[in-house]
């Protein structure tokens, strides 16, 4: 280093070093998700990439969320033979080539134009479900049609019941054959970036916002050329509300606080595929959701954007498996990063997990390309995570792959 600043100079190097620290991955260079993470910053314009980013309030879940996964120790085991290694599973009897789904995710289609239709169809090459949400920018039918496997929806349930009704038979129409009812948003939680950036419906066009977007004239361009710019799955709501001002008025009054578990079963009897109850985290809301007809339970924080202070999934996670036993499958989302991530939460009981931001990161950073980039890293990890634990099975990941978990 001596010699170097001798040769360069301190300031050439520094400025080196610096670039270096700053400077974006390109594609060959990508290692892991938070590389896609820089890269989707650099080409996302600002209020859209804070949006994936955010927690709610003081984003202390959020945080929780990572601390835990963080805490978890795998039990490294290498006298065994693992020269065959086996992702392949079934979630809801889906077949997945990996323990993965592409969890729902509003506004999807503002991180890169067509967003929905981008990461369904690298979702479908991967070979992995794709769940669109009822706030998409896509509608059901754009992405039904641009796509041969079927996805799966997520159903916000509105306070309007036959819009719902004709959502779920939109979705049914579309061939989903699994719906993923999200229960732990009966009234939003405020994320604090969101309001400062003036993201709302419609979006507050301040001289900030509008020099945000000139800076991206790649996304600008793309977003010129999208099929839709609104959430396609409630244009007959926009129709009958008139302008973008009154739809927000109509999409924050039908979110739902009388949502229960009578309406679980309203929507049992309404849907004939699988249901997966999204955003439990207690045993006893657990324990409802099955009686009331569901086969899965996705344990979920919604990534930190709901209840600020509540627990972590991990945390969460052993009450309700232990609740709820053989009688539905059990999922986790909220911080996934990573393949060793996902092997963590197999081993503490998940049939697989929903993944959020991970594959929103390669969506903004490279469209389908990107999404399909952060399955493979995220497959690549769960591979090497599995050959140093010896595990060699993604449906028989023993309970002991974390340290102090025996049994
Ligand atoms: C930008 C964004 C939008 C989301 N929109 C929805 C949504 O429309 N419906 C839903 O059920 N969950 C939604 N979620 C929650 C995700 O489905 C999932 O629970 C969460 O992202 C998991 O955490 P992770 O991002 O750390 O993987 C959203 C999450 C993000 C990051």
């Amino acid at each position: 280093m001596k010699f170097a600043n001798r040769v360069f100079g301190s300031k050439a190097i520094e400025a080196v070093a610096t670039a270096r620290a700053t400077s974006v991955p390109q594609w060959d260079a990508i290692a892991n998700i938070e590389d896609l993470r820089a890269v989707a910053r650099s080409r996302v314009p600002r209020t859209f990439f804070e949006y994936v980013e955010a927690g709610s309030y003081d984003e202390l879940t959020l945080r929780a969320n990572r601390a835990a996964l963080g805490a978890l120790e795998l039990r490294q085991r290498v006298m065994v033979d693992v020269s065959s290694r086996v992702q392949a599973t079934t979630i809801v009897d889906q077949p997945v080539s990996m323990p993965v789904a592409l969890a729902p995710a509003g506004l999807t289609g503002a991180v890169h134009a067509n967003g929905e239709i981008y990461a369904a169809r690298a979702a479908e090459a991967f070979g992995v479900p794709f769940c669109l949400s009822t706030m998409s920018v896509c509608s059901i039918e754009d992405v039904a049609a641009a796509v041969v496997k079927p996805f799966w929806f997520q159903l916000y349930l509105m306070k309007d019941r036959g819009f719902s009704r004709s959502l779920i038979e939109r979705a049914h129409a579309a061939r989903c054959p699994v719906l993923v009812l999200t229960m732990d948003l009966h009234v939003e939680g405020r994320r604090t970036v969101d309001v400062h950036n003036g993201l709302g419906i419609p979006p507050r066009l301040t001289l900030a916002n509008i020099l945000d977007i000139a800076m991206h004239p790649r996304w600008a361009l793309g977003m010129l050329r999208s099929k839709e710019f609104t959430f396609g799955n409630l244009k007959d709501a926009i129709r009958n509300s008139g302008n973008l001002g009154a739809l927000s008025e109509w999409v924050k009054q039908q979110f739902d606080p009388s949502f229960d578990r009578h309406d679980l079963e309203w929507v049992r009897q309404l849907w004939p595929g699988k249901i997966i109850v999204k955003g439990i985290l207690d045993p006893q809301d657990a324990e409802l959701a099955v009686a009331a007809g569901a086969d899965a339970i996705l344990v979920s924080n919604h990534g930190g954007r709901q209840l600020d202070g509540a627990p972590s999934t991990v945390e969460a996670f052993p009450a309700v498996r232990d609740a709820v036993g053989e009688r539905a499958e059990l999922l986790l989302d909220s911080g996934i990063r990573s393949g060793l991530d996902l092997l963590k939460a197999l081993g503490l009981g998940a049939r697989g997990c929903f993944i959020g931001r991970a594959y929103l990161y390669g969506l903004g950073a490279w469209g389908e390309a990107g999404v399909h980039k952060a399955l493979s890293l995220i497959s690549e990890e769960l591979d090497a995570g599995m050959a140093l634990t010896g595990v060699t099975d993604v449906k028989m990941v023993p309970r002991d792959v974390l340290m102090g978990r025996a049994g």
